[in-house]
């Protein structure tokens, strides 16, 4: 009977075939110890040459790391390991044997690893950290669906910025000349909610960024989400439910994952709503105690992050920002015309900003105005001036980084990590 890995506890004591590769392997005179995969799980499985045909031995101590082998043979639980199963072979075959397979079970650069990342992702660690980034989008969908968002799928080749114009990779279209690829879907999702009133996107993204930072990709996945009739306040309580709830999705399905990446759970488990919020006003004076030179109207680098997150438990939202350091679509504060309602959720351990946010502009005269103050074309956002002419109404929504996201719950130190093929400022291959 053929099953994969992650099944085998309900076949101890049957006689299963497992198709995979093999792993690692560690051999005793007259046994050998193959650790193998088959993408759903590890097994160890045992070979004893007394116990076997010659040409099942032969295989055992012929096979190499990463040769695609498959194997039958008696399933036990392990003696020691409560959870875990072996595998006592009777037959094994290769069906193609590796030679010279380039990342050996010792510690290897990370430029090696990259250049072969299109091998590097078999590695255990490379395997657990997609299969909770999977995890991770299934708990996004689950969420918005639970809370009546839809997914639409915005385009990605447009003819405008929504980021702002310096960080956009240009692309020729034809007669058109260069047009962009998409840096968020948010404008398209204001447009879409206004039919279908909460609504989710997801998909790549992209940036131009000169950073090399070890939070910046050129290429990432972004969550958009967009409600009408939900201001600055419940747009943060939306932000923090969804994060709650990813990170109890990941405790509850990613046990093996994260103890594979060796990830302390505590910080995990302590996530609960509501996180701490300070405006940006608060911040700064808060950075300042802290020794910080950071002066009102920077955007918070790196290392005020750090600062401010040092000692919580919990994501902090900032919120407030003045509007001369962000995007022309975020809704000025009523209470002050400096300001507006915005957040950015910066989380916890280092992980950096993981959501930003805000309360868009429905005021047509005031978004057209600081249209124009950005110097964008009017023509291109004309389309997106007209959700404020036909039955405007106060909406807004957040963006959130699946890498730094599925970096902070696998408690990896860099997102080119968590996604398959990282785009970097130096890096397009494999
Ligand atoms: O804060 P950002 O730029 O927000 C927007 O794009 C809004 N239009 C979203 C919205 O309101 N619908 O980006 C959102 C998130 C950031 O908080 C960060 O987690 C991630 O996207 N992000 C990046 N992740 C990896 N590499 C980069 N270069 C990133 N730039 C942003
Ligand atoms: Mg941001």
């Amino acid at each position: 009977m053929y099953i994969r890995i992650s099944n085998i506890s309900a076949t101890v004591g049957q006689e299963v075939t497992i198709k995979g590769w093999l792993y690692n392997k560690r051999s005793s005179g007259s046994i050998a110890f193959l650790e193998l995969r088959d993408g759903s799980g590890f097994i160890q499985a045992i070979v004893s040459k007394g116990s076997v045909t010659d040409e099942t031995w032969a295989a055992a101590e012929a096979i190499t790391q990463e040769s695609s082998v498959i194997a039958t043979g008696t399933v036990s639980e392990h003696p020691r390991k409560p959870g875990e199963y072996e595998l006592q072979v009777r037959e094994l075959s290769i069906v193609q044997q590796a030679s010279d397979y380039p990342i050996a079970h010792k510690e290897h650069g990370p430029e090696f690893l990259l250049d072969n990342r299109h091998l590097w992702l078999r590695s255990k660690r490379q395997w657990a950290i997609q299969r909770v980034r999977d995890v991770v989008i299934q708990a996004v969908y689950d969420y918005f669906h639970q809370e009546g968002f839809i997914k639409i799928d915005t385009p990605i080749i447009t003819p405008n910025a929504c980021e702002g114009a310096t960080t956009l990779f240009g692309i020729e279209y034809f007669d058109e000349g260069t047009v962009f690829l998409s840096q968020s879907g948010q404008l398209y999702l204001e447009a879409a909610v206004m039919s279908v009133g909460r609504a989710f996107d997801f998909g790549p993204t992209f940036r131009a960024e000169k950073s090399k930072t070890r939070r910046h990709l050129t290429e990432f996945w972004m969550m958009d989400a967009e409600a009408t009739f939900v201001e600055h306040e419940d747009n943060m309580h939306i932000q923090e439910q969804m994060i709650v709830f990813i990170v109890a999705r990941c405790l509850e399905k990613c046990q093996q994952e994260l103890a594979i990446l060796e990830r302390p759970l505590e910080p995990l488990q302590k996530i609960h709503g509501p996180f701490p919020r300070l405006t940006y006003t608060e911040a700064i004076d808060q950075l300042h105690t802290l020794g910080s030179d950071i002066k009102f109207g920077d955007d918070l680098g790196n290392d005020d992050e750090g600062l401010l997150t040092q000692n919580s438990e919990l994501p902090i939202f900032i919120h407030k920002w003045p509007k001369t350091i962000k995007p022309f679509y975020m809704k000025q504060d009523p209470e002050n015309p400096d300001l507006v309602l915005n957040d950015d959720l910066i989380g916890i351990e280092g992980s950096g900003e993981l959501i930003g946010g805000s309360q868009r502009e429905d005021n047509y005269d005031k978004l057209k105005s600081a249209i124009e103050k950005e110097g964008l074309q009017g023509p291109e956002y004309q389309w997106y001036l007209d959700l404020r002419r036909y039955g405007s109404v106060p909406h807004a929504g957040f963006g959130l980084g699946l890498e730094r996201t599925v970096g902070w719950i696998c408690g990896v130190q860099h997102i080119r990590e968590t996604i398959p093929f990282p785009r970097l400022l130096n890096r397009i291959r494999p």
